[in-house]
C-alpha cells in the first residue's frame, strides 16, 4: 500500500495557520480546502465525506445527519470553534464519532471584542467614523454625537462561562456593577457579578452581553419580550451566535429608539447580506464574526484543532477537549 494511503485522511475545510497544519502534514494525508474566502460547497463536503477519517470543520460547514451518513470511515469532527451549533453532536455520537472544539485559547481574543463593541455602541464610534469620512463635519459640536458612558453603569452578563467571565473582568477595569443569568443560580465570587433571573436582568442592565451557546432553548432569547423589559436607552452586545436574537424585533426596537444602540459580532444567517435592514440602521455597531480573530487566537485554535486531529487519529489518547451530546 502507497504510504499515503497507509495515513488517515483529514479534510480542512479552509486553509488555517499554519502552525497547526506543520503538526498534521507527516502524520496524515491532508486535504485543504484552498480557496480562503469561499466556504466548501455543499457537494464538495458530501462527495468527499466517504473518504474522510477526520475532518477540521469551521463555523460555516453544516455538519450533520447527511454528512455523518455517508462519512462510515469518520472518527473525529474536530471544530475550529468554540461554538458548535452547526454541528449535530447527538448525530456524531450515534455514529460513533468523536466531536472536540477549541475553548480557551479565544477567550480573550472574544472579549476584546464583545468590550470593542460596548463602547463602540456606547459612544456611537462606527457613527462617528462613517460621519467623519463622509465630509459631514463641521465643527466641534456641544452636541455632536453624544453617547452613553460605560464607566459606572450595570453589565448583565447573558451565560458566565469564560469569555463571560474575561468580559465581567474587563468590566471590573470600568467600575461597572455586574450581574449575570445563567443555569445556575448563584451569586460569583471571583467577579463580583451578582445572579438574577433573565428577566430581571434585562430589567437591571443597562448593557446586555449574550455568552452562551445557541441551543433549543437559548434560540431568539432576546425577543420582542424580552427586548421590551430593558430600560429605555439601552445596549444589546452578541458575540455569541446569531440565533439568539430575533433580528426582526431587535430592527424595530433600534429604529424606534427603545434601545439606544446594539453592537453585533453574529448575525442569522451568516454573512448578512449588505442589504440587510439592520444595516441601514446607525445606531447598530456590526462586525463580520471577527471575535477570535486575533493572530495569537487563531493560531492557538489551529494547533488545539490539530492536537485533538492526532489525539484520535494518530495516538489513540484522549482529545483535550471533548464536547458532549446535550
Ligand atoms: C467562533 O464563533 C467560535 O465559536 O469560536
Amino acid at each position: 500500500m502507497a504510504e499515503a494511503e497507509k495515513k488517515p485522511k483529514v479534510l480542512v475545510t479552509r486553509k488555517i495557520p499554519e502552525k497547526g497544519l506543520s503538526l498534521l502534514r507527516e502524520k496524515v494525508n491532508l486535504e485543504i480546502w484552498p480557496h480562503d474566502d469561499i466556504p466548501i460547497p455543499r457537494k464538495e463536503l458530501l462527495s468527499r465525506a466517504p473518504s474522510l477519517h477526520g475532518i477540521i470543520a469551521l463555523p460555516s460547514d453544516s455538519i450533520d445527519g447527511e454528512f455523518f451518513q455517508r462519512a462510515s470511515l469518520l472518527k473525529i469532527v474536530s471544530h475550529y470553534a468554540v461554538g458548535y451549533d452547526n454541528i449535530d453532536v447527538a448525530e456524531a455520537t450515534k455514529h460513533h464519532v468523536v466531536v472536540t472544539n477549541t475553548p480557551d485559547v479565544l477567550t480573550q481574543a472574544t472579549a476584546d471584542i464583545a468590550f470593542a463593541l460596548i463602547l463602540g455602541a456606547a459612544r456611537r464610534t462606527g457613527e462617528a467614523e462613517r460621519f467623519l469620512r463622509s465630509g459631514k463635519w463641521q465643527s466641534w459640536g456641544p452636541e455632536l454625537l453624544l453617547g452613553r458612558e460605560v464607566y459606572g453603569s450595570t453589565l448583565g452578563i447573558v451565560g458566565l462561562g469564560r469569555i463571560g467571565r474575561a468580559v465581567a473582568k474587563r468590566a471590573r477595569g470600568f467600575d461597572m456593577s455586574l450581574c449575570h443569568t445563567g443555569n445556575t443560580p448563584r451569586d460569583d465570587l471571583e467577579t463580583g457579578s451578582r445572579w438574577l433571573p433573565l428577566e430581571e436582568l434585562f430589567r437591571t442592565a443597562h448593557i446586555v452581553s449574550l455568552h452562551c451557546p445557541l441551543t433549543e432553548k437559548t434560540r431568539h432569547l432576546v425577543n420582542r419580550k424580552t427586548l421590551g423589559l430593558m430600560k429605555p436607552g439601552a445596549i444589546l452586545i452578541n458575540t455569541g451566535r446569531g440565533g439568539l436574537v430575533d433580528q426582526e424585533a431587535l430592527y424595530e426596537a433600534l429604529s424606534e429608539g427603545k434601545l439606544a444602540a446594539a453592537g453585533l459580532d453574529v448575525f442569522d444567517p451568516e454573512p448578512l447580506p449588505a442589504t440587510h435592514p439592520l444595516l441601514t440602521l446607525e445606531n447598530l455597531m456590526a462586525l463580520p464574526h471577527i471575535g477570535s480573530a486575533s493572530v495569537t487566537a487563531r493560531e492557538g485554535m489551529a494547533v488545539m484543532a490539530a492536537r485533538n486531529i492526532l489525539a484520535v487519529l494518530v495516538e489513540g489518547t484522549a482529545p483535550l477537549s471533548r464536547v458532549m451530546p446535550e
